[in-house]
């Protein structure tokens, strides 16, 4: 049995040799993984990002096999939704793993976002990190919104409706645009046509090559931690970082722990609560699309609001879609706003906690407000956050340069 078995492992690591001199494995699995070492002090908010990854691959399985049943078609994209809810096997849990998979993963990038403002992980010299991401973010709203309109619902249509004649304000160029966008003079089965590729191969596809940019910057200059400061300013004689641990195995068994726990909120929101109360599958989008009837109120799925109030708050439209699109643009300049000379907030004085702190509730409340009815007091309120929104950054700029810090420590705590 021990000499069968020493027989079968001396197969396997010649086998792996013979890969080795063809392919580099075990160079890349080093690199990466076994001789890749990582901060020893992170925390909940370092599990962010493996999620991440972990809910790219589920919504690109889960969305292979819908592709299967699903007709991107005007007349039968909303029964053939149904017909995976009632007829195909699993074809309710394929679905509701796939549309609130959505809603999970927008949530889990704002958590992985928020803890880059925390602990300043876009700092220098994680910047390009931060555009790639950035990037993906952008991607990430382009294929929620075409994926969206897939069902061909009520929302579906009269949310793309909405969003498209965005496009209209652009001064010249505006109407051939939305022309252009949708194929048709309307919305019709020429826009649903090119959603559905976009949505199934052009943008995942960018997104998992924007995916692996965004991982190959962070191991070119290492993960940032809850103390923002650089563990390779340490290192003991072998040159390994004396406040580093090998990725594998201290982090893949971590990241297993967190995967594990986020899978099990997953399955109960997906078994009890898929909807969500109308937030993560609206309502007014389990009936068919009908051009001539207008939803009473059209609102875009929750991940989107803050920006919609944004763009509500303004009475003029143009304007409102620049500021709408400034207000997501500003944040690819996050790592050159904050000019402190500490990243994390633990050794930023108050300034910053007031400052991060009132912009996230900004955030929130703007959403909130992006998806009530739009009463004129709401609006005012949206004008109000819409106004802080900005402040943040601009207060960031000129506060970071000399606002108090405390001193770093010389090692990361623990
Ligand atoms: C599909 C979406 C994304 C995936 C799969 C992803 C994946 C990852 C992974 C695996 C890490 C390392 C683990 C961690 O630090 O949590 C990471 C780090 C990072 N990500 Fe992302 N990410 C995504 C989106 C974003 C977005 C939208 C941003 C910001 C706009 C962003 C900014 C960062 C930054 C700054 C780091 C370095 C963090 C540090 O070292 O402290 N990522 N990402």
């Amino acid at each position: 049995m021990g000499k069968a078995a020493s027989g079968v492992g001396r197969q396997a690591t010649s086998f792996l040799n013979w890969v080795d001199q063809r392919l580099p494995v075990t160079d890349f699995w080093n690199a990466h993984l076994a001789k890749y070492y990582a901060p020893k002090n992170f925390n909940f908010w370092y599990y962010m990002g493996g999620l991440a990854l972990l809910v790219l691959v589920m919504q690109i399985v889960t969305g292979i096999f819908l592709t299967m049943h699903y007709k991107p078609s005007a007349a039968e994209a909303f029964a053939s939704v149904e017909y995976i809810m009632r007829d195909v096997d699993w074809g309710w849990l394929v679905r509701y793993m796939h549309s609130t998979g959505a809603s999970f993963f927008f949530i889990i990038v704002y958590l992985h976002m928020f803890r880059s403002l925390l602990y300043g992980s876009h700092r220098k010299p994680r910047e390009l990190i931060w555009v790639f991401g950035m990037l993906i973010y952008l991607l990430l709203m382009a294929e929620a919104f075409f994926g969206y309109v897939l069902p061909w619902g009520q929302m579906s249509y009269w949310g793309a409706q909405v969003i498209i004649n965005l496009f209209g304000a652009i001064p010249a160029i505006g109407e051939p645009l939305t022309e252009w966008i949708r194929g048709d003079y309307f919305i019709s089965d020429a826009t649903i046509n090119r959603f559905f590729a976009l949505h199934v191969i052009a943008l995942p596809l960018a997104l998992a090559g924007l995916v692996a940019m965004h991982l190959t910057a962070l191991h070119e200059v290492g993960s940032n931690n809850p103390d923002g400061i650089d563990i390779k300013k340490n290192k003991d004689e072998d040159g390994v970082p004396v406040d580093g641990i090998p990725f594998h195995p201290y982090y893949t068994v971590k990241d297993i722990f967190g995967a594990s726990m986020f899978l099990m909120i997953f399955a109960f929101v997906i078994f009890f609560w898929p909807e969500a109360g109308g937030l993560f599958l609206e309502h007014d989008n389990f009936a068919p699309a009908n051009p001539l009837v207008t939803p009473e109120h059209i609102k875009p799925v929750w991940y989107f609001t803050p920006y919609y109030a944004i763009l509500k708050a303004v009475p003029d439209k143009l304007m409102g879609v620049v500021l709408m699109g400034v207000s997501v643009g500003v944040l690819f300049l996050l790592p050159w706003l904050d000019r402190s000379p500490v990243r994390s907030i633990r050794y930023k004085g108050n300034w910053y906690k007031i400052l991060v702190f009132t912009f996230a509730i900004a955030f929130v409340r703007l959403g909130m407000l992006g998806m009530a009815e739009g009463t004129p007091a709401q609006t005012w309120e949206m004008r109000f956050w819409t106004f802080i929104y900005f402040a943040f950054f601009i207060l960031l700029f000129f506060l970071s340069k000399n606002g108090a810090v405390k001193p770093e420590p010389e090692r990361v705590t623990h």
